[in-house]
């Protein structure tokens, strides 16, 4: 497939070969979020935003497996390096307990592991002091992880916001506030105090800014004469530098600036949950990179193919075992994967594409101003187009796949597009053109 001249052809979305795939699939698979029944061809030509799905259909996929592709499919800034590889066997270590090294020596290996993606997450995170790393599996224990450490530095409570997603295993779905069914019925941590998050353009209205003591919800609560919450008794504040489940919000400057001074009056840990919305997808390497904050906890999964909860080191436990996982650091091709995507975005720019392909989307959408768009929003390339209705944004969702662009719903009548760092100018025009199609053809 030739990327520089590829354009979605479909026949027929979901195709007959696509249903089948799914429904076989699903004799077995425990009933999850399947979007749609697009069923990828890993035999068949894809590049960067292109693939072909089993019926034949060439797809503009701008999901980018909802960042977990940073760079899409078959990306040449990640394959030719993994195509040199050597798979061994086993290719998953029990990392925690036994190293592995792709040569000599540990600073520059012929395959960089495990090892050097600590080394490079400490890199790009060292203007916030940070300087150690735990790998885990997954966004969630990432989570998982960095509220284990927050605890360990004294408190048991903690703040939330409301519309946040932060993963599914128990502790982390405690912290969640976008939709009933990820915490329905289960148990949970208790002492978490969820608060507005202000995405206000404008003057707040969202009821984080009071008349209180303290100017807004948290410092009024933690205020020394009139809240309700001692300090000392308040571990950590999570939260999303860019919302994403939650409708892709990007916060309010003033918001983020009063967190700070909540972090710096109370020595309050505060965790940025950037499993989203970092590893370059809003233009900086983290999003929260764009606001005046200096997290003390930072997690990532997705887009760096492991989990990782960065930090101080004198943030993490000493004693042994406190923090472990078999898988933890083992994954050895998925950290070479981790490695290649962070060393990709050094080296070919990819913050300034994101920011401008980024801008160039969100112009063209705004241009067009379809009416039924209520907001056209995000940072780089962690779009958003909300609709005035939750059924037009479905139907608009479905549309997009009928002319072959995959997108993601996201928030409650919101759609987001994710498209891969390194998506060009022409790629943009597609999927822009192809989804204001889609738009006009549900009006
Ligand atoms: C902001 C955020 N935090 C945490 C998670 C959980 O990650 P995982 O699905 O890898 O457990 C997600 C996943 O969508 C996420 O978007």
């Amino acid at each position: 497939m030739d990327r520089e001249t590829a354009e979605p052809r479909v026949r027929e979305m979901p195709g007959q070969k696509a249903r089948e795939w799914a429904d076989y699939h699903h004799q077995f698979a425990a009933p999850t979020t399947y979007v749609y029944d697009f069923v990828w061809d890993l035999t068949e030509d894809a590049e960067g935003p292109f693939c072909t799905d089993v019926d034949g259909n060439v797809l503009l996929d701008f999901t980018s497996h909802v960042a977990a592709a940073p760079l899409g499919y078959n990306n040449p800034k990640i394959k030719d390096k993994l195509d040199e590889f050597p798979l061994p066997d086993p290719t998953k270590i029990a990392g925690q307990d036994f190293y592995a090294s792709g040569g000599w020596p540990p600073e520059d290996p012929e395959f960089p592991g495990p090892t050097q993606l600590m080394e490079r997450l400490v890199d790009v995170t060292s203007h916030y002091d940070m300087d150690m790393v735990f790998l885990s599996n997954s966004g969630a224990e990432a989570i998982e992880n960095a509220i284990k450490i927050s605890y360990s530095r004294g408190g048991h409570r903690a703040f939330n916001f409301d519309g946040a997603f932060h993963g599914r295993t128990l502790g982390a779905l405690s912290l969640n506030r976008s939709k009933v069914a990820h915490r329905k019925g289960y148990p949970e941590i208790p002492g978490i105090v969820s608060v507005p998050y202000c995405s206000c353009a404008g003057e707040c209205n969202c009821g984080w800014k009071t008349n209180g003591p303290g100017g807004n919800v948290i410092a009024d609560k933690l205020d020394p004469d009139q809240g309700v919450i001692d300090p000392e008794e308040v571990s950590y504040i999570i939260l999303e530098p860019v919302q994403g489940e939650g409708g892709y919000r990007v916060p309010n400057d003033e918001f983020i600036r009063d967190i700070g001074e909540i972090q710096d009056t109370y020595d309050i840990t505060i965790i940025a949950d950037e499993i989203q919305s970092g590893m370059g997808r809003t233009g900086e390497m983290w999003a929260v990179d764009h606001f005046d904050l200096q997290p003390d906890v930072i997690t990532s999964a997705k887009a760096l193919r492991v989990g990782a909860t960065i930090s101080r080191s004198d943030v993490f436990p000493e004693e042994k075992g406190r923090l472990s996982s078999t898988w933890g650091a083992g994954d050895v091709l998925s950290s070479l994967q981790g490695v290649l995507t962070i060393d990709a975005i050094h080296e070919h720019d990819l913050l300034s594409n994101a920011e401008e392909r980024g801008r160039q989307a969100r112009e063209l959408i705004a241009d067009a101003s379809p009416e039924s768009l209520v907001d056209v929003r995000g940072r780089g390339l962690m779009l958003a187009v909300e609709f005035d209705t939750k059924d037009r944004r479905e139907a608009v969702v479905d549309a997009a796949l009928e002319r072959g662009l995959l997108t993601l719903g996201c928030g409650y009548k919101t759609l987001r597009l994710l498209p891969p760092l390194d998506v060009t100018e022409r790629e943009i025009d597609l999927g822009v053109n192809l989804l204001l199609d889609a738009i006009e053809g549900v009006a």
